[in-house]
């Protein structure tokens, strides 16, 4: 039939009102979903530690340390004994203060305060949440006390948390009052969540006004710096926690811009392939256009304690390969010496509302699962090694400062 012809039927456009309702449906579905198959909030529950993992978390040697110090430091957590009796659990909160008081030399040091890394990349989907999310709850087992700060409106670090943005989420408690003014400290919208030693400041869609509200106040007041916003709003916690976290969205966004002035430390997760690795050599290219109109302008500058190229999602692939070399090739010694492999299992544990630092006794035995916990495990270290830098560079200065 010819397909202009009058009598076949034609499909019914569709209008804002059809949108509108298909909004509430997804609404809708969200929070069934969340409410039946997902983890709800009330079932985001803290990890538990067998007495081994404790030990090596402490860095003690020997069988039976934990055992003994329960015995020596009755003023430390013992912990529960499981249903036989024999085995010994801790919680996080009770593993936490292990950790503190034996690994204290890795503990930030008197005059020191919190180390911000931004986790970035323009594009989507290369892991810039999973990898704040883990990278959090890594430091935070380490004993850090750690602030995440959701700065994508599409909320999806707050969703990791358990709590849907759009429904358990207000614009008041995102960074949002930072932008038009009405705050000038994150201190208000920090809130506990369901890990111990891990605080963090939601986002929802709402924060998507920043977006029109941040150029519009420049332009209406030449000397607002609408990129230090987010920098100065966590100025008031900074003595309060160990790191900052910011997780941002996937575009060169007004929000973007204030996490990437806001750290101290960057991390650029990129998996390795063709069009990933073209979009972050557009990344630097906008981001050196942008430090260069924005600050040397007026004169000020920024310096980073540490750049990081981290090698996600990474398979077995010719590809894989050759684009690896190419990386190393451009990034160097930003790039870290660690991939974080791609596993159906983290995928997995991310579909649950959840990351491998989230996982079950019963995941423990799964191969795959051991091998992406572990790079995860190394990802942490040497972020942490980096921190400890910039913290002593931090004390140095204020020495030099004193004297
Ligand atoms: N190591 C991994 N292997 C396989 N899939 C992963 C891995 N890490 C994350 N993912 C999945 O990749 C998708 C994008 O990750 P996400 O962290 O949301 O990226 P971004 O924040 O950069 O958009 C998610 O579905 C996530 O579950
Ligand atoms: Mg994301």
């Amino acid at each position: 039939m010819d397909y202009l012809s009058p009598q076949l039927a034609m499909p019914p456009v569709i209008s804002l009102d059809d949108i509108n309702k298909q909004a509430e449906i997804a609404a809708g579905m969200m929070s069934s979903i969340r409410s039946t198959m997902l983890m709800p909030r009330a079932a985001k529950k803290e990890p538990v530690f067998g007495a081994d993992e404790l030990s090596d978390l402490c860095g003690l040697s020997g069988r039976g340390a934990v055992a003994h110090y329960i015995k020596e430091r009755p003023d430390l957590p013992s912990g529960m004994l499981t249903t036989t009796g024999r085995k010994r659990h801790f919680g996080l909160s009770e593993a936490r203060v292990w950790v503190r008081e034996f690994q204290k030399e890795k503990l930030r040091p008197a005059g020191a305060e919190a180390i911000t890394i931004t986790v970035a990349n323009f594009k989507g989907g290369t892991t810039k949440t999973t990898t704040s999310m883990t990278l959090a709850q890594g430091l935070s087992i380490q004993g850090h006390k750690v602030l995440v700060i959701d700065t994508d409106p599409q909320g999806s670090l707050t969703t990791l948390f358990g709590i849907l943005p759009d429904l358990e989420v207000e614009e008041e408690q995102t960074i949002l009052p930072l932008v038009d003014g009405s705050q000038h400290s994150v201190r208000p919208m920090i809130r506990k969540t369901y890990w111990d030693g891990l605080d963090l400041v939601p986002a929802c869609s709402g924060l998507f006004a920043a977006e029109f509200m941040l150029p519009s106040l420049q332009q209406s007041n030449p000397e607002f710096e609408f990129w230090s916003v987010l920098d100065m709003g966590i100025d008031d916690v900074r003595g309060d926690y160990d790191v900052i976290i910011i997780d941002s969205p996937p575009a060169l966004s007004y929000l973007t811009i204030n996490s990437l002035f806001a750290a101290n430390g960057l991390i650029i997760p990129l998996p390795p392939e063709t069009l990933d690795f073209a979009s972050l050599s557009q990344f630097w290219q906008l981001f050196s256009q942008l430090t260069g109109s924005l600050l040397q302008k007026r004169g000020s500058s920024k310096v980073f304690e540490f750049q990081n190229v981290l090698l996600s999602k990474v398979s077995k692939s010719v590809t894989t390969d050759v684009v690896r070399q190419w990386i190393s090739q451009t990034y160097g010694a930003k790039v870290l010496p660690l991939e974080i492999p791609r596993t159906a299992t983290t995928s997995l544990k991310s579909a649950e509302f959840g990351t491998v630092y989230d996982a079950t006794p019963d995941d423990l035995k799964d191969r795959t699962y051991k091998r992406a916990r572990e790079a995860y495990d190394q990802f942490v270290e040497h972020v942490e090694r980096q921190i400890a830098t910039a913290w002593r560079r931090q004390v140095m200065e204020q020495n030099r400062v004193a004297a």
